[in-house]
Formats: C-alpha cells, structure tokens, sequence
C-alpha cells in the first residue's frame, strides 16, 4: 500500500490530474498468468495492446516475455519501434488493409484472418511474391454469453468457418495453421471459455487434414475488480474467478481432447488482467456543492479520460486523513456536460476542496479509449524500486491545435 503523502507528492510534482503507473504489480499480473496458464499447457501470453498501448507498458511487458497481440496501425508500429520480433506479434482486426497487410507479412507475425476480403488480399500477396503464407482463422462461436461477440471472424454455427476451411485447403500458396477466438471482455462465468475451447478444438479434430495447426488462440477477456457489481447487472455477492479458474476452464479441455502435443501451443491475449490493476488516477477535488441535498464534489478529471466511467464503477479513495464519517457523495468531472459523473450515492469521508481521490483500476480501456473534450489528456508516471519516472508527459493546447492548417487563418 502506497503512502498517502506519496500520492500527495506526486501531484505536487506532476501535476493533477495524474495517471500512476505501478510497475511491480504489471509485471507480476503477467507473470501470475504465465505461470498458471504454463503449469497445465504450454502457453504464450500475449499482452493486447488496444487495453493501453503505452509504450512504456508494452516495453516492460516484452522485457519480461509477453508476445504482442496488436491491430493493424500505430499499435503495429509501437511494437516495432520497441523491438518486439515478427514471431512474438499476433496481428487480429477486422481491418487489415492490403499495403499494412505487406509488412506485417515480411515481418513475419502470426496474422489472424478475419474476413473473406482480407484473405483475398492475402491471396494477392502470395501470388504477387510467389510465397506461401501462413495464417490463422478467426471463429466466432455462440457460447451463450450475454453480450455476444461476433463481429469478427468465421461463423462456426452457420458453417462459414467450414466452408473457408475447405475452400483454403485447394490452395497451394495458403495453409492453415492456427485456430483463433475471443468471446468478449470481462468474463466471470469460466465455463464460457470451455465451452468455447470445446467448440474451437472439435472444429480442429473435424479438419485435422487440412489444418496444420501450430496455435489455439482463445483470446483474451479474463475479468477484474469491479465495484458495484449491482449496478452491472450481477449479484452484489459473484465470486470472481482467479487466473488459476481461467487456465483450468481453457487447458483441462485441451488436453482431454489433444493430450500435451508438443507440436501445438495454445496462446492467450489478456489485456485488463494485465494492466487495469496496475494503474490508478490521481485527482484533485476543485468544488463542492449540495446538490438537492447531496454532497457533490466536483474533480479535474472528466469522462473523457476515464471513459469506462460510464458503465462501471471503480474503488475510490479519499486521500486524506480526515476522521468525518463516510457521507453519502456524488462525484462530478470538469467538462460541461451533465453526464459527466464519475460516480454517484457512494459513501466517502466528507472531502474539502483540495483533498485528493485516487480512482483505482484505471488501466484497461482508460487511456486508450480517452478523447481530449474540454481538458487533454494528462501525464503518465510509472513506479518502480528504482524510483519514478514520468512516462507521457502531459498534453498540452498546441497539442490539440497542431494538426490543423494555421496557414489558411493568416
Ligand atoms: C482479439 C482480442 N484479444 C484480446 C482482447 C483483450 O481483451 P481483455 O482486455 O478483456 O482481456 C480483445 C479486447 O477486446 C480483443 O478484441
């Protein structure tokens, strides 16, 4: 547990609001899951880059052994920038355009196919190179869950995975060489992701002559903490499962139906269990109002960089060393928006303006999914044993305007 006058230091340093990275706890969020998931199968874990690309994060992450799973684009580019090697990066995606589509090819990652229009682009390349080229396939599957994913990929129900399945085995230029899948994001219910591993791994015994499989790709999805679980349609009282519950749920199927093959490696893509954890927000109270008889306070920290804000709820903690009985309180951002409330009818010491909240689990789809709307984005410090280290700057007005053609308003 960190010291309430670190955080206090912090701001005075960095400035709020302000995004604090502990590094100890990223490294071992993905050291745990290496090391379960590699108890029961040999497994690589690849952390997904959408849940917060900072460049700093995947490099440590890499440091330590991480494959990259990436889309198409700047998260492509990060990874080459921070020497991740061709065959430790899992390119996914509905859209890979065809020139991208090129270099990830002659760098050699592990692309998974999502559509007909990209294999036909894949199709071009090798014909044009006079190459074969090796893919995965991506497999939607119905498992059942609540919110259902299947954007992406080859339908298993329908028979268009089969069909594509068929379709490549005629080609010389094309083979087949992994089984990719991701059911969603935040999964409680373990059994989801044995239902899918059972789906993915019978379509593999279905075309075992015609799929040389190297990979399963079960994707990634595995929960966090959440606060408030009523509020997101679950029981105040759902156990939440371990990684341990996860690696069981995907391995125990696996090995009953394929038994430990040398030849084939099962690879995960965690993003939250990786990162949302090790990251908080430090944020400063500016104002404080009655609102209908409700204690409000007012932050410098909006929705738009704490977009999850939105439908979850997150641990918050008053830091200071105020003795007040916890009061019932909202908490409001800064932008000129009414649905700017980070959280409502929670109870916290009363506060004064000033004081410090510290918002916990801020490091999966925060950052990534932020937008500068009335306030731009703020720094990024990262903490280790060896010290701290301001990792993002925070960014600034001419930030915001730089893109724009000045030129045309002289
Ligand atoms: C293909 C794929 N893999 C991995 C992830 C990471 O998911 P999570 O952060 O829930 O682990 C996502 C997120 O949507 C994804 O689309």
């Amino acid at each position: 547990m960190r010291k309430k006058s670190l955080d206090k230091g912090l701001i005075r340093k960095y400035g709020s609001p302000l995004f604090v990275l502990d590094k100890e706890k990223l490294v071992s969020n993905f050291e745990k899951i290496n090391t379960e998931f590699n108890k029961l199968f040999p497994t690589i874990v690849a952390y997904s880059y959408k849940t917060n690309y900072l460049p700093f994060i995947c490099h440590s992450l890499h440091k330590v052994g991480a494959y990259a799973e990436v889309i198409p684009g700047f998260e492509f580019e990060i990874a080459k920038k921070i020497k991740v090697p061709g065959e430790k990066i899992i390119v996914n995606g509905p859209y890979k355009p065809e020139c991208e589509l090129i270099s990830i090819i002659q760098y050699g990652c592990k692309i998974n196919v999502d559509n007909i229009f990209e294999l036909r682009d894949i199709i071009g390349i090798a014909n044009k190179f006079n190459i074969t080229i090796e893919i995965g396939l991506r497999v939607n599957i119905n498992v059942g869950s609540k919110i259902i994913w299947n954007k992406f990929g080859f339908n298993l129900e329908n028979g268009e995975a089969q069909q594509i399945v068929d379709f490549i085995s005629k080609l010389n230029n094309i083979k087949i060489i992994g089984l990719h899948t991701h059911i969603g994001t935040n999964i409680t219910d373990v059994a989801l992701y044995s239902k899918a591993t059972n789906h993915i791994v019978d379509f593999y015994l279905k075309n075992v002559d015609k799929i040389d499989l190297k990979y399963l790709d079960i994707g990634g999805g595995f929960c966090t903490e959440m606060n408030g679980l009523e509020t997101l349609g679950y029981q105040s009282k759902t156990k939440f499962p371990c990684i341990k519950d996860y690696a069981h749920a995907i391995c125990n199927i696996i090995i009953d139906k394929l038994g430990k093959s040398k030849e084939i490696v099962l690879i995960i893509e965690p993003g939250r269990a990786i990162i949302d954890d090790a990251m908080c927000l430090l944020t400063t109270i500016t104002a404080i109002k009655n609102i209908f008889d409700v204690h409000s306070i007012f932050i410098d920290a909006g929705v738009n960089i704490i977009p999850s804000s939105y439908y979850r709820k997150h641990s918050i903690e008053l830091i200071s060393d105020s003795k007040e009985k916890p009061i019932i309180t909202d908490i409001y951002g800064p932008l000129c928006m009414q649905v700017d409330l980070i959280d409502s009818g929670i109870y916290l010491p009363k506060a004064t303006v000033g004081n410090i909240l510290k918002i916990g689990t801020c490091g999966a789809y925060e950052l990534s999914h932020s937008i500068q709307f009335i306030r731009t984005r703020p720094a990024v410090v990262a903490i280790e044993k060896s010290g701290i280290d301001l990792i993002r700057r925070k960014e600034n007005p001419e930030d915001v305007i730089s893109l724009d053609n000045w030129e045309l308003l002289k």
